[in-house]
């Protein structure tokens, strides 16, 4: 347990200075490919995400978020999204997530009732991420009830031709301005290019699906070179 609170304090520490990785699914196995590759510091989930891996019913679905945590390991946030769109479901259905896992953050819908639930579950304590964000002026409301993360959803910005990095530096240099405390987490991101725009425009963390964060590897130039200098060995050494 001890060292357990140790990996949370290193990792929110670290949140407050590096641009953080999460990975967007609930894919059990580009979870795990994405933690092997050292770089991982959570997860983001939705319900079509847990649709589309087959997981339905109250007890698979938690069961599903709870093996989730145990992949990633200790401060690692992982967002589990509450179905209700009222006030008191939200509530009640954020508790049940929060008390699953001590990695849980809930994930509340850009409504009404869920800035109200937001603003609850702040004062309890209870983290959470504000989803399905599309504008400045919800980021400024999402902050203001202290949500711990905003999702503004850049790909699907881009999807109706506006610009959806643009929305991220237009929330960023409000934050800064303002002093508020809510992390940027640029979701909806389709492609290597989105992650390193985000971190340019000051995204504080990148959701993504796998394959964008393995696109960040590729150059033909490593590629080539690394052929280059193995041949030169060969040669050399026989
Ligand atoms: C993550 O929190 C969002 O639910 C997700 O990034 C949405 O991505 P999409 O627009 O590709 O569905």
């Amino acid at each position: 347990m001890g060292c357990y609170k140790i990996d949370v304090f290193l990792n929110q520490f670290l949140n407050l200075i590096f641009m953080q990785f999460f990975i967007d699914t609930a894919n059990l196995d580009h979870i795990r490919e994405a933690a092997e590759l050292g770089i991982l510091d959570g997860v983001t989930t939705n319900p079509s995400l847990m649709a589309k891996e087959g997981i339905s019913g109250q007890d698979a679905i938690m069961k599903h978020y709870r093996d989730i945590c145990d992949i990633v390991g200790p401060g690692k946030d992982v967002s589990a999204e509450v179905i209700s769109t009222d006030f008191k479901g939200m509530v009640e259905e954020g508790k049940r997530l929060a008390e699953l896992h001590e990695n849980i953050v809930v994930k509340v819908p850009m409504i009404k009732d869920g800035v109200k639930a937001i603003a609850h579950f702040t004062d309890i304590d209870i983290r959470t991420n504000c989803t399905l964000v599309f504008s400045a002026g919800q980021a400024i409301l999402a902050a203001k009830a202290g949500a711990t993360y905003l999702s503004p959803f850049i790909g699907r910005v881009d999807d109706i031709t506006w610009d959806g990095i643009s929305l991220i530096k237009e929330i960023s240099e409000i934050y800064i301005m303002q002093g508020y405390q809510t992390a940027i987490l640029a979701a909806s991101i389709r492609t290597p290019l989105h992650i390193v725009q985000s971190a340019k425009a000051g995204a504080d963390v990148v959701t993504c699906p796998l394959s964008a964060i393995t696109g960040l590897l590729k150059h033909p130039l490593t590629d080539i070179g690394l052929a280059n200098f193995l041949a030169d060995h060969k040669k050399a050494n026989g």
